[in-house]
């Protein structure tokens, strides 16, 4: 069990003083659930991300894997004990193809398993083993590549940062499938999505809305979907109204 206990992070803002960007963060992830987190942009989802993969260490509070006081261990430790992150953002490698990635991820993978986490991500593997992830990858890629290379791990807790961007929603509603198929009532896994997506948001365990650096809401998807759906259709349909050009 993932436990975050009263974790808050101050960051020094452009005027030169402070700014808490989040704010007594008090949670438990349990094995076996798929956990949502969402809320607005900039609320502080990807923050409380990348506390727990240790990329951001200097938060104050405590982080506690399977009763292990792990808040002071690099990201290099974290990952050792199974914490596993696909960026919001991935980063790219110049001079690193996909499968050498992959394999990074997880030294011990056959070709069965290499192929078939492409196809999972909707890519198809004959084209891509070979791509360098570097420049020459599209948004779209370089994340499914990303997804791809956690899935590959059989990791203690995954933590996904909107899986859902850049991806059609045929690979989204495969993905869900697999996330569910990988974590839930698995006894010795959680996955955690930062999402707004509508198709992932009700089949998640629980949902926290993260607003303003804080957890404002928690419950079963049964509890909070209600809550914020329509929110999120509303987003949905600006979202899609921008994309066609409805809007500046
Ligand atoms: N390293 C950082 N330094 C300064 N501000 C940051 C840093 N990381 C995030 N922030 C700020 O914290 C807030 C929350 O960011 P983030 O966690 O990325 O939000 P979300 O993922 O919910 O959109 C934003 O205002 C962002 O600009
Ligand atoms: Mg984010």
């Amino acid at each position: 069990m993932l436990k975050l206990d009263n974790i808050s992070m101050t960051v020094n803002d452009s005027n030169g003083g402070t700014r808490e960007i989040i704010r007594n963060i008090n949670a438990e992830f349990h094995p076996g659930k798929i956990y949502a987190i969402t809320g607005p942009n900039g609320g502080g989802k990807t923050t409380i991300a990348k506390v727990i993969m240790g990329i951001y260490r200097n938060c104050a509070g405590n982080i506690y894997l399977n009763g292990e006081d792990i808040t002071e261990l690099s990201v290099t430790e974290r990952a050792k004990r199974g914490i596993a992150y696909a960026f919001q953002q991935p980063p790219r490698f110049k001079g690193l193809n996909v499968k050498d990635l992959l394999q990074i991820a997880r030294p011990s993978i056959d070709d069965k398993s290499l192929w078939k986490n492409l196809r999972d991500v909707g890519l198809c593997p004959e084209d891509y083993l070979d791509r360098d992830v570097g420049p020459g990858l599209s948004g779209g890629e370089i994340k499914r590549i990303e997804i791809a290379q956690v899935l590959s791990r059989n990791t203690v807790v995954s933590i996904f940062d909107e899986p859902e961007a850049g991806v059609d929603l045929w690979t989204v509603q495969r993905l869900i499938g697999i996330i569910m198929s990988k974590y839930k009532n698995n006894p010795h896994a959680t996955a955690i999505i930062i999402t707004h997506n509508e198709n992932v948001l009700p089949v998640c365990d629980e949902i926290l809305v993260v607003n303003d650096g804080m957890i404002q809401t928690r419950g079963t998807a049964d509890e909070i979907w209600p809550l914020i759906k329509g929110d999120i259709e509303c987003k949905m349909k600006d979202q899609c109204r921008g994309e066609m050009g409805y809007e500046n």
